[in-house]
């Protein structure tokens, strides 16, 4: 079956005002053409470029979306950003628990649950990231901690929110500089547990939910994880950096996708 496929990109703590814009109007004009019934493409950059982001991008094309949030409205909150200002910037989308909050910043479950719960009220689309750290894997518990991430994070949603969710799985050990990238049979065991517990959940209707591999993704292993049937998109940091490259990695991976689905059909 055809499917929409999800590719993103976290710009973390990288890029300036100017850097942004200049990424993301070259990403926009490489990727015009290619339909989006069957991409959603998005960008997460700092909150200094959003403003001037918001303004100058078509969202219809390039999804913009907020690193993190706090879960008041309003307060006494020095350094943090609520749901209310993130509306005013016209944004839909808002990721929440990335390893790096979790891991540098120690972000518990329940403080992601609580920022979750906030966002899915204001009306976000809420990308929640997981992953297993390199010891948890060691010690044989990463579907254990997947779940309890999970069953945590999403504690108290509503049944009729879940259309709202994204989900990113990216193991610690595979992020960043000194990531080792996950095989791509491994994430999609991952995969599969996440989408049980989701429909555990939620219901059924819930494996619906985009369930998208992150921790280097790059343009050697990205065809291979796209077509693994549990995995809905690609979401990725240095390797999407430069427009001109996170172009190429996607219009790759929507034809290996492509391919896969024609064989299929083929051989029915
Ligand atoms: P890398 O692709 O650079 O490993 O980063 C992944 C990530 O953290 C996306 O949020």
């Amino acid at each position: 079956m055809n499917k929409k496929l999800y590719f993103g990109t976290n710009l973390k703590m990288y890029k300036t005002i100017s850097d942004t814009l200049d990424y993301l109007s070259k990403l926009a004009n490489l990727t015009k053409d290619i339909s989006r019934d069957s991409l959603e493409l998005f960008v997460i950059p700092s909150y200094t470029s959003l403003v001037k982001a918001s303004e100058i991008v078509d969202q219809n094309l390039i999804k913009l979306g907020a690193q993190n949030m706090n879960w008041e409205d309003q307060g006494q909150f020095t350094g943090e950003i609520s749901p209310i200002m993130l509306k005013e910037l016209n944004l839909d989308l808002v990721m929440i628990g990335h390893s790096e909050r979790r891991h540098v910043f120690r972000e518990s479950d329940i403080e992601e649950n609580k920022k979750v719960l906030a966002a899915l009220s204001h009306g976000f689309t809420v990308l929640l990231c997981i992953g297993e750290t390199l010891e948890e894997k060691k010690f044989g518990v990463s579907e254990e901690v997947l779940r309890r991430q999970l069953k945590i994070g999403l504690h108290d949603i509503p049944v009729a929110r879940f259309h709202q969710l994204w989900i990113a799985y990216e193991p610690v050990w595979a992020i960043g500089v000194n990531g080792i990238p996950a095989t791509s049979e491994y994430a999609e065991s991952m995969h599969r547990l996440i989408k049980e517990c989701l429909s555990e959940l939620f219901g059924e209707e819930a494996k619906q939910i985009p369930v998208l591999y992150g921790g280097s993704v790059n343009p050697e292993n990205a065809e291979d994880l796209i077509v693994q049937p549990s995995i809905d998109g690609l979401f990725t940091g240095r390797s999407a950096w430069q427009a001109e490259d996170f172009n190429l990695l996607i219009r790759g991976s929507l034809l290996a996708y492509q391919n896969r689905i024609s064989k299929a059909d083929a051989c029915k």
